[in-house]
């Protein structure tokens, strides 16, 4: 089955809550924090976690785009995050691994990202201890941007480590992710596709999020 996880940095933000409102039929809600140094744009941070755990029973998918996370696992996990990732390309091993285990501690739910530059290799120290890996099919720090065909083949590549690693891990695709992309991502075995304008950007975010399901 797959998931639809709409992005809210397409949202309004001085509407947030209605706005989440508006894809309530969708089965996560992603969460984009940059800082302003991992990636040039700076967005949301703890406090928004903390008014969106308030406002929906939604798993919070938050995505991590931020120098050395984990200096911030903890808040973000006390906010109510369901599901932290980070980005492998953010700290040396040693801190990468601090921030898993803090996951662990905390009991949220922890995902690794990789920017487009970064192999599917890269997973493999990790694979067996996460339970989302998250491929990045943009370069983060932007929502709107093309979707970047030359990561298909890496999806297909983490999703065969899945199976032969962890089948119960997730496999995330985010940037660009459209009715026309979205198909694609499937076929390379992706479960979880993010979404930022193909949901905000329609007429009716229902409609969008059944269709990038599959469903119609
Ligand atoms: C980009 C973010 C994405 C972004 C996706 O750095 O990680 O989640 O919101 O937006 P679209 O779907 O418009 O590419
Ligand atoms: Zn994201």
């Amino acid at each position: 089955m797959i998931k639809i996880a709409p992005s809210i940095l397409s949202a309004d933000f001085a509407n947030l809550g209605r706005d989440v409102q508006r894809v309530s039929t969708a089965d996560w809600l992603h969460v984009d924090v940059m800082d302003g140094m991992f990636v040039s744009n700076i967005s949301i941070g703890v406090p928004v976690v903390k008014s969106l755990r308030k406002a929906t029973d939604m798993f919070l998918d938050v995505h991590l785009m931020i120098e050395k996370p984990v200096r911030y696992i903890d808040a973000f996990a006390d906010a109510g995050a369901d599901l932290l990732s980070i980005h492998l390309e953010s700290d040396m091993p040693p801190g990468i691994r601090a921030a898993l285990d803090a996951m662990d501690k905390k009991g949220v739910k922890k995902g690794i990202v990789l920017r487009p530059i970064t192999s599917a290799e890269a997973v493999l120290p990790y694979i067996k201890d996460v339970d989302l890996i998250l491929v990045m099919t943009v370069e983060p720090g932007f929502g709107g941007q093309k979707f970047m065909e030359d990561q298909l083949p890496k999806i297909a590549a983490i999703r065969k480590y899945i199976e032969e690693f962890n089948p119960n891990c997730h496999l995330e695709v985010d940037g660009g992710v459209d009715p026309k992309t979205a198909p694609l991502c499937i076929q390379a075995g992706a479960d979880v596709l993010v979404a930022g304008s193909a949901v905000y950007g329609a007429a009716d975010p229902a409609e969008a999020i059944r269709t990038l399901r599959g469903e119609i």
